[in-house]
C-alpha cells in the first residue's frame, strides 16, 4: 500500500519523483465533456512554479505540464486523464552527501526505517514536487467546480507571527489581486511588507519561517458529505494534513470553538427570504460533517522549511553523532508557494463529495434516469 491515491469517485494518483525524469498525475473518475486544456493546467501549475520570487527556491524549472490521455477534440472523454511535468533542473549533486545521513525536519530517517532504502535526491516522493499532480489534477476539479458555480480561494493569511489584520474578513474585503502579485501571497499590501521583511531577517539569520494558508469556497449547497467516516471536514482534514509540513487543520474557528461557549459558538439560523440562512459562521460551513450552505472556510498551519542553512546536529546511517550544513535550493517559506496546492486539494475533495452525494436520495436519482 503506497498511498498515492485520493479520491472515492474524482480519484487521483499521483507519481514520480522529485530527481527522477518526471512528475505527474493520472486522474480517473472525471465526468466527460468538460472543456480543458493544457492551458487551464498550466495556469494553476504556474502559481506553485519555484524561482518565481525572492522566497521561493532558486530552482527555475519550466514545470511544463503535457497531457497524455483523457482528452479528445478539446474535450475530457471520461477516461482517465494522465498529466506529466519533466524534471529539467535536478543537480542530484547537491543531494549526494544526504545519502549518508538523516536531516532534521526531513523524512530521510522514517523513510530508511520503513523500506531500508531511499531515493535521497531532494527527498524523492516526500519533496515539496510531488504536489505537481496535486494541482494538475486540483485545476481540473476547480474547473468542474466552476462549471456548477462554485469557487475555490485560498491566500497566505499569516507567515510567522505577521497575520492579516482581519482574517475573518468576509472574502469581497480581501485584495485577491494583490495576494497573486506579491511574493508572499497575502491579500494586504501592508502585511506583505511587513512579512517580506521578517524573511528577510530569517534569510540572513540562515533560518526559515512557518505559516497559515486560509481556504474558501464559495457557493456550495447544503448536504454535501457523509455523515460517519466520510464526513466532509474529516476528508478535507486528510487531503490538507497529506501536504508536506502541515502540521495543523482548522474548520471555521477550529481550535477557538474549545476556548468558547455555547452562547457564542452556536450559529444562529435565521430565515433570507424562503431560505434558511445563519447569522455567524463559526462552524466554518459544516455541520455533522454536512456542508450547511454557508462559506465553507478552512485554514493549514505550515511549520518552517526544514532544511536551513545553519549548521545543525544529526546522526548518520552508521550511527554516528555529526554536524551538517544543508546545500542545495530551498524555499525560506513554504507557504507561498503552497496557497495553490491547499486550493487544489480543497478543489479535489469538495468535487469528490458533491459526486458521491449524488446518489444520497431516490427523488433525485429518479430524476437522474427518468
Ligand atoms: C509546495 C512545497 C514545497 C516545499 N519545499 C521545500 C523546500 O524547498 N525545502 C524543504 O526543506 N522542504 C520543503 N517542503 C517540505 C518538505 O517536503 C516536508 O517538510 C518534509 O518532507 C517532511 O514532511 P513533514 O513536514 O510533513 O513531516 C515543501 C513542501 C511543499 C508542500
Amino acid at each position: 500500500m503506497s498511498g498515492s491515491t485520493f479520491g472515492n469517485i474524482f480519484q487521483i494518483t499521483t507519481w514520480g519523483e522529485s530527481h527522477g525524469s518526471g512528475i505527474g498525475v493520472v486522474v480517473d473518475g472525471c465526468p466527460a465533456g468538460l472543456s480543458l486544456s493544457e492551458a487551464d493546467i498550466q495556469t494553476y501549475l504556474d502559481r506553485r512554479k519555484p524561482g518565481a520570487s525572492r522566497y521561493a527556491t532558486q530552482r527555475k524549472e519550466a514545470d511544463s505540464v503535457e497531457i497524455l490521455s483523457g482528452i479528445f477534440e478539446g474535450k475530457t472523454t471520461g477516461t482517465p486523464i494522465s498529466m506529466l511535468v519533466r524534471n529539467t533542473s535536478q543537480r542530484s549533486a547537491d543531494y549526494s552527501e544526504i545519502a549518508s545521513y538523516y536531516r532534521p525536519g526531513h523524512a530521510d530517517y522514517t523513510f530508511d526505517q520503513k523500506y531500508g532504502f531511499r531515493d535521497y535526491r531532494g527527498g524523492g516522493r516526500s519533496s515539496g514536487r510531488e504536489t505537481i499532480g496535486r494541482v494538475a489534477a486540483g485545476a481540473i476539479a476547480a474547473k468542474l467546480l466552476a462549471a456548477l458555480g462554485i469557487t475555490v480561494t485560498a491566500y497566505t493569511q499569516a507567515i510567522g507571527a505577521i497575520e492579516l489584520p482581519n482574517p475573518q474578513c468576509p472574502i469581497d474585503q480581501l485584495d485577491l489581486e494583490e495576494a497573486r502579485k506579491n511574493p508572499t501571497g497575502m491579500p494586504d499590501k501592508e502585511a506583505s511588507a511587513k512579512a517580506e521583511k521578517y524573511l528577510e531577517e530569517c534569510m540572513e539569520r540562515l533560518d526559515s519561517a512557518g505559516g497559515v494558508v486560509a481556504c474558501r469556497v464559495e457557493n456550495l449547497p447544503a448536504g454535501i458529505g457523509e455523515p460517519v467516516f466520510e464526513k466532509l471536514d474529516a476528508n478535507l482534514a486528510k487531503a490538507i494534513l497529506s501536504i508536506g509540513a502541515v502540521k495543523a487543520f482548522e474548520i471555521g474557528d477550529g481550535i477557538r470553538a474549545a476556548s468558547a461557549n455555547g452562547s457564542t459558538n452556536n450559529d444562529s439560523f435565521r430565515m433570507n427570504g424562503a431560505a434558511v440562512t445563519k447569522a455567524t459562521n463559526h462552524a466554518g460551513g459544516v455541520l455533522g460533517g454536512i456542508s450547511d450552505g454557508s462559506e465553507l472556510v478552512l485554514r493549514a498551519y505550515f511549520k518552517p522549511t526544514p532544511s536551513i542553512f545553519q549548521q545543525q546536529e544529526t546522526v548518520n546511517r552508521d550511527g554516528e553523532e555529526i554536524t551538517i550544513q544543508i546545500k542545495g535550493r530551498h524555499d525560506p517559506v513554504i507557504v507561498p508557494r503552497a496557497v495553490v496546492v491547499v486550493e487544489a486539494m480543497t478543489a479535489i475533495t469538495v468535487l469528490d463529495m458533491l459526486l458521491q452525494n449524488m446518489t444520497a436520495r431516490i427523488d433525485k436519482i429518479q430524476q437522474f434516469y427518468s
